[in-house]
């Protein structure tokens, strides 16, 4: 048997086989120079803005959509767009970016969480109901890593109880649920275009949606309050607009910009070659780590397609025999791996209603926006027992900056090799805490 390379062994993966993300080329170039070219850089119709909106409403199968300056900002337009009042409550997932429930505070909103399935790591639908109170307006499912939440579960509760059902899609663009995309599959959608993301294009944002109403609400929101400026774009006079326009409520500036509007457009182009091979890679770490005692790849029912945004593995210590805590075990193994080559990360230490940023009650501003409003919220720690076993024994098999989506399948069956390496040591592997 090989030495471990953290013991000074050969490195399992080889050296400049990961492919860097994002992925930009000759194609990006040249839709970035068109933009400079042309002397447009932003425009609430700007070409480059409304193409990219027709393309992906397109793309999902969607009526309507809006692009904005990050999926924040979508989110945000999602929740002020379905008449939410201040103090009015919108149930997430407790183990979401922190950017789920930002984008409800964004709107003097409090979010509530409820636990998640372990198996798909999403929002459990039979964890819902018990949060619902006379103050819920909305549920917000995150698809995390890239896999479809169980939306008729959620859909039937939302038509049960009068909700609104807001997709939190920031990470599964092209992911389906019973053969419809992610971005359809409830009243509104936001979608996100970091760099990290899927489809990326810098920084930016894309609201969805099906419904006349949402879409007015959205579109004036995004643009400081104003009604919606249809006025078709004036290539000689590109900064001013005809239209009679005027300030009906409070808004933001949530507007795209021309260059990474372009640049999200060719990505597009090339986000279902790029999520097949996510999928194919998925298929080959799986096929591998589910033989590997110990070792629970990531499970997709058979009624969804997931995009693999992260690929989460999760750890068991029992399934060894091993009497250590799983986040000791998980810590051993990740270290062990990086040292292999594999790109292992953690991505979030806490269910996000653990982060600080709720429990600190002083908020921001003239006082914690949740607390003005009488809410009755309280987070506490512990509450989300599903959510903390993943956190305790589970980490990411590939980086942001190499993410599993662009990689060669070489570089998969390398990081199979490593795990198989690294767990046939599995019961004296050094703790990184002790070296
Ligand atoms: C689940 C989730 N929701 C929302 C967002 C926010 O998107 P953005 O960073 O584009 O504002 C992210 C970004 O990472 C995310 O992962």
């Amino acid at each position: 048997m090989t030495e471990l390379a953290l013991r000074g062994g050969k490195p399992a993966v080889s050296k400049n086989l990961a492919i860097r993300w994002p992925v930009l080329g000759g194609q990006e170039r040249a839709a970035a120079l068109e933009v400079l070219e042309s002397g447009v850089l932003c425009g609430s119709n700007a070409p480059q803005m409304k193409a990219l909106e027709a393309e992906f409403a397109r793309f999902v199968g969607a009526k309507h959509c809006l692009a904005a300056n990050s999926g924040t900002a979508a989110l945000h337009m999602a929740v002020a767009a379905s008449g939410m009042a201040p103090g009015e409550e919108v149930i997430t997932s407790a183990f979401t970016y922190p950017a789920s429930a930002l984008a409800i505070l964004h709107h003097n909103a409090v979010p509530v969480f409820a636990d998640i399935d372990p198996l798909t790591f999403n929002i459990d639908p039979t964890r819902i109901e018990e949060r619902i109170t006379p103050r819920t307006r909305a549920l917000m499912p995150v698809h995390i890593h890239g896999l479809p939440c169980d939306m008729d579960a959620i859909n039937a509760i939302a038509r049960r109880r009068g909700l609104v059902v807001i997709e939190d899609a920031a990470q599964a663009h092209g992911a389906t649920y019973r053969s419809r995309q992610a971005g359809v599959l409830g009243d509104m959608a936001a979608f996100s275009l970091n760099a990290t993301k899927n489809l990326p294009c810098g920084e930016g944002g894309l609201f969805v949606t099906n419904d006349e109403r949402f879409l007015g609400a959205a579109s004036a929101l995004r643009v400081l309050g104003q009604d919606r400026d249809d006025a078709p774009f004036d290539a000689e006079y590109p900064l001013d607009s005809e239209a009679e326009t005027e300030f009906a409520g409070v808004g933001w500036m949530y507007l795209t910009q021309e260059i990474p509007a372009a640049i999200a457009r060719v990505q597009l182009r090339r986000l279902n070659d790029s999520n097949r091979n996510a999928a194919a890679n998925a298929a080959v770490l799986g096929a591998r780590l589910s033989r590997l005692a110990g070792v629970v790849p990531p499970s997709c029912p058979p009624d969804r397609t997931h995009v693999y945004h992260k690929y989460r593995v999760r750890v068991d210590p029992r399934a060894l025999g091993l009497s250590i805590p799983p986040r000791r075990l998980r810590d051993r193994v990740v270290a062990a791996l990086r040292a292999e080559g594999v790109e292992a990360k953690l991505w979030l230490g806490k269910p996000v209603p653990e982060m600080p940023f709720l429990k600190a009650r002083a908020g921001y501003g003239h006082g914690c926006p949740w607390t003005c409003h009488g809410s009755e919220v309280r987070y506490a720690d512990g509450e989300y027992p599903a959510t903390s076993a993943l956190l305790d024994d589970s980490f990411v098999v590939g980086s942001q900056t190499y993410p599993i989506y662009p990689q060669p399948r070489r570089l998969m069956e390398q990081y199979a090799d490593a795990f198989e390496k690294v767990m046939a040591r599995a019961a004296d592997l050094p703790d990184p805490r002790e070296r």
